[in-house]
């Protein structure tokens, strides 16, 4: 009817207008940690970045996704030229001194990545071995904790795949990095004949995004990240990249 059509009329102007009036906000990201971001074709995908994007959606903010590399994202949030950073960052509180995270929406924890046969069974199995991690990564930090701070037995890496490269050319007995990390690269590269090593002293870890300090988009980003859990879309992006 007319008044029915009319009344879509109106709802399709003030949607428009919403839309024109959304902020889009940098983020940044090290797109070099497959599943959870990577390029593919020279698109930024993976799961953190489906994530990210539901949640701002919810939110109201269009996003400008960049691959900056891991280091870059500290240097780009506590400057501000960010608004925020999705790359599998662990919460801890380290980074809590200088950053705002939001609430934790994946759990993790660092697994040890070696070819299969490895005499490596056990993180103890680490000492006296060279290790390959990403540099600044909560891998690096558990070496640092089992070898001791700058053992020259730990090889630092800015690109988590090239830790793996070291490993792959013999560089390396081993590479220890986040759990969905690790295990999808051995189960996409099964010519490669690795395994993966889980140890309980390695912690639990929680990502979180990762805000300037005092930036008014954690109460948002919150609030919608609760929502997109609660409505189903956290379980249909989970699904998309991990359900089997
Ligand atoms: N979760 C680990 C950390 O926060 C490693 C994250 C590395 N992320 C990446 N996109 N390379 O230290």
């Amino acid at each position: 009817s007319a008044c029915g059509s009319s009344e879509e009329t109106s709802g399709d102007t003030a949607t428009n207008k919403e839309e024109e009036e959304k902020k889009t906000l940098r983020v940044v990201t090290d797109a070099a940690y497959a599943p959870m971001e990577y390029q593919d074709k020279g698109n930024v995908v993976g799961f953190d970045i489906d994530f990210v994007k539901a949640v701002a959606e919810e939110a109201g903010y269009e996003l400008e996704i960049e691959h900056v590399g891991w280091d870059p994202i500290f240097v780009e949030i506590e400057s501000k030229r960010a608004d925020l950073a999705v790359s599998s960052i662990t919460i801890n509180d380290d980074r809590k001194q200088t950053y705002d995270f939001s609430v934790p929406y994946f759990q993790s924890t660092n697994k040890i990545l070696v070819p299969d046969g490895s005499d490596i069974k056990s993180a103890e199995d680490l000492k006296g071995k060279k290790v390959a991690v990403q540099n600044g990564t909560t891998g690096q930090a558990a070496m640092d904790a089992l070898l001791g701070k700058n053992h020259e037995d730990i090889k630092k890496f800015d690109d988590n795949n090239l830790a793996i490269m070291e490993m792959e050319s013999g560089g390396a007995a081993a590479v220890v990095a986040d759990n969905v990390v690790v295990e999808e690269y051995a189960k996409n590269n099964a010519d490669k004949n690795l395994t993966v090593i889980e140890d309980e002293t390695f912690d639990s870890e929680f990502y979180g995004l990762l805000f300037p300090k005092g930036s008014e988009l954690v109460e948002e980003f919150n609030t919608a990240l609760n929502a997109v859990i609660d409505n189903g879309k956290y379980e249909e992006i989970y699904q998309e990249w991990f359900g089997s």
